[in-house]
C-alpha cells in the first residue's frame, strides 16, 4: 500500500533503534485494551512505538498504520516485519481515515489512536526545516509531495495573516514584530532556509531564559504549512464514526489549540452515544517527563462508544 521510495530517508539509526520514544504508552494501552485483539488504527504511526505495543499485546490484534510522512511508514514497515499479515500501511492524512479503512477493507475499529504533532525523527533525523537547531531548507511539510512549503508561503503571505498565524498557533507575543521583520526581509531576498528565518526572528525577539526565540514561530509555521488544526477537526468525527461498539478513541495533543478541538468534539459526541473516559485530560507522570522531556506538554483524552 505504500511506495518503496527511500530516496528521502535521511539520518537512520542502527537496527532496532528509533528517534522517538512513545508518549504515555501504558495510559494509551489501558484505554485501547489491545490485549482483547481486534483492529486498531494508529492515525499517527511515526516510527511505530505505540503500534508495536498494540501488535505485541495479542496475536489477534491488527493495526492500520497511517502517517502523512512516507519516511515514517517505511521505518515502521521495517520494524514490523515480524507482524506481517497483521499490519497495513497507508500513506495519508488522518482526515482521510475513512479512505484508509476502505483501502484496508476494514469496516470499523476496536480502537483508534491519534498522537498528534511531529516525531523526534522530524527534529533529529529529517532535514525538512522543522527544527531551527540546524540550517536546513525551509520546507516544513510532513508530506513532501503535497501542499506548499514554508519558503513559498513566506514569499506570498500577507502581513495580517502571518502575524495572526504566529500569534494564534505559536502563542507568540512578538508576532506582529516578527511578521513585519519577515515581510521586510523577503523584499531583499527569499527566505529559503531555517538559518535565515532564525536570524530574522532573533533580530526582533529578545532572548529570554533557555527558550530559543524562534521556538514559537517555528511551531506556528509548521501548524500553518500542514494545516494541522483543520485536519484534526475533520478527522475526529470520522474516527468516532469508525469506532465499533465499545471501541475507544485516544488522542494525545501537545498544544492548547489541539486540546480544545478534541475537548469540544468529545463533548458533542457525549450526546450521541459516547462516554468520555477522561473528565480532565491525563498528563504524563513526573517520571516520564524526567525520562523523556519531549512528553512534558502532552495531554491525553479518551472516549468510548457505549456497548450495544
Ligand atoms: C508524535 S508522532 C507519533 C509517534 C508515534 N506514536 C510513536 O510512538 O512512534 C506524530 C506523527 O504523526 C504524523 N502526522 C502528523 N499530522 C498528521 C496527519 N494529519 N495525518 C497523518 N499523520 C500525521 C507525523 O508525521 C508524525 O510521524
Amino acid at each position: 500500500m505504500i511506495a518503496h521510495d527511500r530516496t528521502r530517508l535521511t539520518t537512520r539509526l542502527g537496527q532496532g533503534q528509533y528517534h522517538h520514544t512513545p508518549v504515555m504508552l501504558p495510559e494509551a494501552m489501558a484505554f485501547l485494551r489491545p490485549e482483547r485483539g481486534g483492529v486498531y488504527f494508529d492515525c499517527t504511526c511515526g516510527e511505530g512505538g505505540h503500534s508495536e505495543a498494540i501488535l505485541k499485546a495479542s496475536l489477534n490484534s491488527k493495526t492500520v498504520c497511517m502517517d502523512l510522512d512516507l519516511n515514517m511508514l517505511m521505518v515502521a514497515k521495517e520494524r514490523f516485519k515480524e507482524f506481517e499479515g497483521r499490519t497495513w500501511f497507508v500513506h495519508t492524512n488522518f482526515a482521510d481515515i475513512d479512505k484508509a479503512a476502505s483501502l484496508a477493507n476494514v469496516a470499523n475499529s476496536d480502537g483508534i489512536l491519534m498522537d498528534l504533532g511531529i516525531s523526534m525523527a522530524h527534529l533529529k533525523g529529517e532535514k525538512r526545516g522543522i527544527t531551527f537547531m540546524e540550517d536546513q531548507p525551509l520546507d516544513m511539510r510532513l508530506d513532501v509531495n503535497r501542499g506548499e512549503p514554508a519558503h513559498s508561503i513566506l514569499l506570498r503571505i500577507k502581513f495580517e495573516e502571518l502575524a495572526s498565524a504566529i500569534s494564534e498557533y505559536g502563542e507568540e507575543r512578538f508576532a506582529g514584530k516578527i511578521a513585519r521583520a519577515i515581510i521586510n526581509a523577503r523584499e531583499k531576498e527569499p527566505i529559503n532556509t531555517t538559518g535565515q528565518l532564525v536570524k530574522i526572528i532573533s533580530s526582533v525577539v529578545p532572548r529570554s531564559g533557555r527558550i530559543n526565540p524562534a521556538t514559537r514561530t517555528f511551531q506556528a509555521l509548521r501548524i500553518l504549512v500542514n494545516q494541522e488544526l483543520e485536519s484534526l477537526e475533520e478527522a475526529i468525527p470520522k474516527c468516532l464514526d469508525m469506532l465499533g461498539w465499545d471501541g475507544t478513541l485516544v488522542v494525545i495533543s501537545y498544544h492548547s489549540l489541539e486540546d480544545r478541538i478534541v475537548k469540544n468534539a468529545f463533548k458533542n459526541a457525549a450526546d450521541i452515544g459516547f462516554e468520555i473516559l477522561t473528565k480532565k485530560p491525563l498528563c504524563p507522570s513526573e517520571e516520564e517527563i524526567e525520562a523523556n522531556p519531549a512528553s512534558r506538554s502532552a495531554k491525553m483524552r479518551a472516549i468510548r462508544r457505549k456497548g450495544g
